[in-house]
């Protein structure tokens, strides 16, 4: 069995190949929310605290509420009793931020793994075995548990007990060992993949929203400042623009507009740096990225619009359904531009408008 802090690596490892997010002609799109700054906590511009974090109010309201509530119980438990939490919404919007920050306002340790970096529930038993009283666990992903191992979690979560069966065959005999109490947070860009008991056993679930344009120019103006470099105000609302309501994207495009900085020879980045930079990573007037922008002329040109199944669209667009699913159609239909029907996905009119076009059963 991998040591924890192996295994979160290779699971780290794992999303760098595997997220990379290639459209059909193997360009790596420059802004998809994919995690470059994964669970590295030494990423200078991640918010370490509620004051820090911007956005997600009603969320940030809610979770200082039962934190300071399990602080207070505290005094008479002698630990903290903070309730599981499930935390689902697209890629980039805070899922693991704010699991550190709630770590770090308990005053305890996290341990941060993921689904597919579980293989096995062995692996779940080795993970909660290692857990100090009040710890966090992080499972990102985890709608990607192999059954054995989110079945493990069950007793876990509910009553703090592990069941091990020692043994095989006729001898096998299961023995329950008692954990220590800890708080899962659970991450996942799809809650409706993850089987119901697994579901039921978070006391709280939220779904993290896509930010808005002042949010996100909040943002990029803290992560200028933190990375050392100067923005234009008018800059900043530009790349808030156009990230897709996603701080992991703004973020990435601050660092890429650097570059076409010192490329301009400018000591700061302008609204003229800005409108260049964007321009040249091909990012559309709403933020849609070459991947965003292959999907819905795929739908519209190649299937007349749709209906048109998810494995399809895949298909045509030598992409994964997976990332597709996760991470490009969510802010689609967000924006209005892709409806799901049961028979497929429809591209709306405003999709055809946004391209210039008219959909002919609008006429
Ligand atoms: N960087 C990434 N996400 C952030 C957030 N929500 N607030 C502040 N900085 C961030």
């Amino acid at each position: 069995m991998a040591s924890f802090k192996k295994e979160f690596k290779s699971a780290e490892d794992e999303k760098n190949t595997k997220n990379a997010s290639e459209n059909a002609d193997g360009a790596v799109s420059p802004v998809s929310p994919e995690k470059d700054e994964a669970g590295d906590f030494d990423n200078p511009v991640r918010p370490l605290s509620f004051d820090e974090y911007i956005g997600q109010t009603k969320l940030k309201e809610n979770l200082l509420i039962f934190i300071n509530a399990s602080k207070k119980r505290a005094s008479n438990l002698g630990h903290h009793d903070l309730d599981h939490l499930l935390f689902f919404g697209p890629p980039g919007l805070g899922k693991t931020t704010l699991a550190g920050i709630i770590a770090k306002e308990l005053g305890v340790n996290i341990k941060i793994t993921s689904g597919p970096s579980i293989e096995k529930a062995g692996d779940i038993a080795a993970l909660l075995s290692a857990v100090s009283n009040g710890d966090i666990i992080f499972i990102d992903e985890i709608h990607r548990l192999p059954k054995p191992a989110a079945e493990m979690l069950y007793p876990a979560m509910e009553d703090f007990k592990l069941d091990i069966i020692i043994g095989e065959g006729a001898t096998a005999k299961s023995i329950r060992i008692s954990l220590p109490r800890f708080t899962l947070v659970g991450a996942t860009t799809r809650a409706g993949l993850i089987p119901s008991p697994l579901r039921d056993r978070f006391g709280f679930t939220a779904r993290l929203e896509y930010y808005d344009e002042d949010e996100l120019a909040a943002i990029v103006a803290r992560s200028a400042k933190l990375y050392g470099i100067g923005i234009e105000n008018a800059a900043a609302v530009e790349i808030a623009r156009r990230s897709r309501g996603t701080p992991r994207i703004a973020n990435r495009l601050l660092r890429r507009l650097r570059d076409y900085m010192a490329h301009l020879k400018k000591d700061r980045i302008t609204l003229e740096v800005a409108k260049f930079g964007i321009e040249s990573l091909g990012i559309d007037k709403l933020g849609l990225d070459a991947n965003d922008i292959l999907f819905l002329k795929t739908v519209i040109e190649k299937f007349g619009g749709g209906p048109v199944g998810i494995e399809t669209i895949a298909q045509a667009m030598n992409d994964e359904k997976d990332t597709l699913e996760d991470v490009v159609e969510p802010y689609l239909v967000a924006c209005g531009f892709i409806q799901r029907s049961k028979k497929g996905r429809v591209a709306t009119e405003l999709a055809y408008k946004h391209f210039g076009l008219i959909k002919e059963d609008s006429l």
